[in-house]
């Protein structure tokens, strides 16, 4: 057997590809049409919030938030170190100075403290990112950002249907974006986002950022034709607008997603509860505490493996690589280790220090929702074999 990692989350149903084949039948138009209304306000009831938008990937959602936030330069922006580069890039490149926080080693999410510890005149906005699934309890910092007018972004790319205090991800900051990327708990066809806009006032700008600043002339227009046939215009101060828009398939794909993420993220959570469970004697190895109902939908099973008498997480890679034939990944490499951080003057190494021993001894197992119970169990298995030959080297 061969377990490799992923490209896709999940399958389509027949259901699910009948549905699709009819809008590309039978859509018009093919875009910005009835299946973006309905995905959306479908989303709206999901969140349980007003002010979604449908965007072409998480990435662009923060790149619209960015721009809403309005930063002048030296405004900071306090962001964890540990996750991927889009929850940081955005910011960057709107003027941002990027203050790395740090993270808990034992959530392995950004650690609140560290950011309480950064704040100062200059934050303007802080992002939380509920990583690899898991909700970030950030209770602890609402009432601080409040005060100071520091708007809270969360992204949760990795997190959809995750809650915390009986709240979802993304419903609690001023600001969300959510993923459809191909590897994430549902997908729009292999990319797709969401923003979500707590301010009704900067939420009245999202369709123009997202869709080249196209608005609509006042309903009293004597000729439909005049003075041209669509509208740009933009009431955001220095911003040029994006085109970042979803097609009406790919929200075909996200209606149908949305109505199964909690079987899918079910099964994530059976399985990932499974995995630990059966691995609880080995304290070499560990995962995220268990949680509550909905904390943490596994959108990734991750774990810290323990470095002892030189025996580390590299032995674990090679053992399932090459005797069991199973790719595991690392994630995420500290963002200021990266050349490109390092070239725009954010590589100061070295200065979160969980962040750095976390990506030094951690394993992402693969943990797409496809894989048969046959070979999830196959995984699971081989892990044990795995831990019990590194014990007999020790
Ligand atoms: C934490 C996090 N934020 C943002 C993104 C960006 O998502 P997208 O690929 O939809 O732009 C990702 C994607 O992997 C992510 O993991």
């Amino acid at each position: 057997m061969k377990i490799n990692w992923s490209g896709r989350a999940h399958n389509y149903q027949k259901s699910d590809i009948d549905f699709l084949v009819k809008i590309i039948k039978t859509a018009d138009p093919l875009t910005q049409g009835e299946y973006l209304k309905k995905f959306e306000s479908d989303f709206a009831k999901f969140l349980g919030k007003k002010n979604v938008f449908a965007v072409s990937s998480a990435a662009a959602a923060l790149e619209i938030i960015s721009l809403l936030l309005q930063l002048q330069k030296n405004d900071e922006v306090i962001i964890p170190a540990h996750t991927y580069c889009a929850s940081a890039i955005p910011f960057a490149r709107n003027n941002a100075k990027i203050i790395w926080s740090d993270i808990d080693l034992k959530t392995r999410t950004v650690d609140i403290d560290d950011i309480i510890k950064k704040i100062n005149k200059k934050t303007k906005a802080i992002v939380i990112v509920h990583l690899y699934g898991y909700a970030v309890d950030f209770s602890k910092i609402v009432k601080i950002c409040k005060k100071r007018n520091i708007k809270i972004i969360e992204d949760c790319a990795q997190s959809l249907g995750a809650e915390v205090n009986g709240k979802k991800v993304g419903s609690i900051g001023d600001f969300s974006c959510f993923s459809f990327h191909a590897q994430k708990n549902i997908t729009t066809l292999g990319e797709g986002g969401m923003v979500y806009v707590k301010s009704s006032v900067l939420a009245k700008k999202v369709k123009g950022l997202r869709h080249n600043g196209h608005s609509s002339y006042s309903k009293n227009r004597k000729n439909y034709w005049l003075p041209a046939m669509g509208n740009l215009d933009l009431d955001l101060k220095n911003k040029w607008p994006y085109k970042f828009t979803l097609s009406e398939i790919q929200c075909g794909a996200g209606i149908v997603m949305l109505k199964k993420l909690k079987s899918l993220n079910n099964l994530r959570i059976k399985r990932a509860k499974k995995f630990i469970s059966k691995l609880s004697n080995f304290p070499e190895i560990i995962f995220n505490p268990s949680f509550k109902k909905n904390r943490h939908v596994y959108h990734l099973l991750s774990a810290l493996y323990k470095p002892k008498k030189g025996i580390n997480r590299n032995h674990l890679f090679e053992i399932l690589n090459t005797k069991f034939n199973i790719t595991c990944a690392t994630q995420y490499f500290p963002l200021y280790r990266y050349p490109l951080f390092k070239k725009m003057g954010l590589g100061k190494s070295y200065q979160c220090k969980n962040t750095d021993y976390f990506f030094d001894n951690m394993i992402s197992f693969p943990f797409h929702v496809w894989m048969s119970e046959k070979e999830f169990n196959y995984l699971l298995k081989s892990t044990i074999k795995s831990l019990n030959i590194l014990r007999s080297k020790i």
